[in-house]
Formats: C-alpha cells, structure tokens, sequence
C-alpha cells in the first residue's frame, strides 16, 4: 500500500464507465428516502453508479432503490439507523456484497433539532449531533476498509450546510453540528489523502425538502429567503445533488477538503 501521496498514481476510475467522470463503483448514500438523498442517488443512477440507500424510512429507501433501478443501474435498500454506531459495519458489509463495492459514501441523513438553546435538553442535543455529526464520522471510519478493496478515486462527501457556516438562533444544536462536520471532513481529508481517497462537503442553502417545510409555514419566512437570495429563489434537491455528484465523479479528481456553498448566493452578500 502506498503511503506518500505525491507518488500515487492518477486514479484508476478516470475516464472509466459511467459518465462525468464517474468510478464504477457503488455509493452509500444516507437519507436518502427523502430530498437531497434520493435526488442524489437518482443523480448517481442516471450516469451509472450502483447506489446503495439507507434511510429511517425503509419503505422511502426502498422507492428511492426501486427509482434507481428503473434507470439501469444495481440499487440496494435498508432501512438503518445512523446514529446506532453498531449497525453500521454490518449494513456496510451487506451494501457491498449487494453492489459489488463501495467507493462512495454521501452522508444526507439529517435532522434539524430546531430550538432556541432555551429549550435544549441533553435528549434533543444528542439526538442532533448524534445523526448529523457522529454517524459522519463512524460512517467514514467504517467505509474506509471498503474504500481500501475499491481502491483509489473512492470519495466521501459529507452534507453539512450554510449554518455551518454562520449562525442560527433557533438552531444551536444543527449549527454546532454542521460546523462539526466541516471539522471532521477537514480532518478525515488528511487521513484519507494518504490512501487517495477524497473527502468534501457541501453546504447547501434553503432546499425545498421536508426538512425545511415547518420554516416555510411561518408567514413571510420564504419571500423573504428568496429577496436576500442573489438567485431570488430556494433550490431543488437536483441542484444540490448534482454538485455532490460532482465532488464524488474523477472530475473532482483534485478536490479534497473542501466544503462547496451552494445556496444561490445567499452567503455572498453582505447587506446594510
Ligand atoms: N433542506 C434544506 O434546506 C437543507 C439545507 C442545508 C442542509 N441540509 C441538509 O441536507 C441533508 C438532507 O436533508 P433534506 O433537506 O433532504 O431533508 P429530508 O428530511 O427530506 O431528508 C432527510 C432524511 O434523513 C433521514 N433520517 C433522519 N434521521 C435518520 C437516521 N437516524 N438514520 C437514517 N436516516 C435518517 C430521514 O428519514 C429523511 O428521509 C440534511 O443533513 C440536512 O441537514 C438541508
């Protein structure tokens, strides 16, 4: 096994089948049910990557698979918890004996634990963290043997958010943990490099998912997202998506810990 990168060789997954760059090789995807999950392993599917989608939600994770395969591609559902530390080695041994291998982790599993730090209890801060943050971390600590049998061009990408970036009265617990994610991923970018193995984040903006749909029932809270918004408006979960698609694909063969804003502009500008 090499151990300096500067004597690695150009990834082996460039150029091979797929399309944009894309590896051959299976990808994790967390959350992904729902929103920017099954956009993203619908996005995968469409230039052949097998897709492998846990959610909370085994019967959304089973349509999302279902939708994977209507579009040609091996696509494996199970419905895993990723804040149990526990299950998550096991879930990935059977991830790779349904696809093959894994050379690609998305962590979209997410939840908001929106609360202003008045009515935070250790229940709600752990309940946060323990999906958006430690499942990041154990998640990439347990796919790191997988990425060693697929070899290098494997890749994570980590979905934090622009709250990561900045503050949110009413979301202490997300904030902490989406800042949190940038710091692992940052971290995890060195340990992986060595290997050739990429790790990113995207920090997406206001995404039209149901995550976000309590937020949009508060009177003015969407017009007034989309005045400060550069591009006027909230995303798809396609327009994330694809960007994670991105950092995952060859294209992206020089890319590692590096966080990608993609919010319309919205943390662009600096208003009086
Ligand atoms: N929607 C936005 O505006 C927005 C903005 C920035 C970042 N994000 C992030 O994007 C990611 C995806 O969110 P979304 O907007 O698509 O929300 P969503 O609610 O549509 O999807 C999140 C999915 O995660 C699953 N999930 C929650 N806890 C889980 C657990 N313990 N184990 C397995 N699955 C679990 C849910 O069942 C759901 O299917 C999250 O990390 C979120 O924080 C969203």
């Amino acid at each position: 096994m090499a151990t300096d990168p500067a004597v690695l060789p150009a990834p082996a997954g460039l150029g091979a089948p797929g399309g944009l760059g894309a590896p051959a090789t299976g990808v994790l995807v967390t959350g992904g049910a729902s929103g920017i999950g099954r956009a993203t392993a619908l996005a995968l599917a469409e230039v052949g990557r097998p897709v492998a989608v846990w959610d909370l939600d085994g019967d959304g994770a089973g349509a999302t698979a279902a939708a994977c395969r209507e579009l040609g591609v091996t696509a494996h559902a199970a419905q895993v918890d990723v804040a149990d530390s526990s299950a998550l080695a096991g879930a990935l041994a059977e991830v790779a004996g349904a696809l093959g291998s894994v050379g690609g982790l998305v962590h979209a599993a997410g939840v908001s634990g929106a609360m202003t730090i008045d009515g935070v209890d250790d229940a709600l801060w752990d309940a946060t963290l323990g999906v958006n943050l430690r499942a990041a971390a154990m998640l990439c600590r347990d796919v790191l043997p997988w990425f060693r049998a697929a070899g290098p061009g494997s890749a994570v990408v980590l979905v934090s958010s622009i709250e990561g970036l900045f503050g949110s009265a009413m979301l202490p617990a997300y904030c902490a943990s989406k800042a949190g994610v940038l710091g692992i991923m940052r971290s995890l970018a060195q340990h992986f490099a060595v290997e050739g193995f990429r790790v990113n984040a995207v920090c997406p903006g206001a995404v039209d998912t149901p995550l976000l749909a309590p937020a949009f029932e508060l009177p003015g809270f969407r017009q007034q997202l989309e005045e400060r918004t550069p591009l006027a408006r909230v995303s798809a979960p396609e327009e994330i998506a694809r960007p994670v698609r991105f950092l995952l694909s060859e294209e992206a063969s020089f890319v590692t810990g590096a966080h990608l804003t993609v919010d319309g502009g919205l943390t662009s500008v600096t208003a009086i």
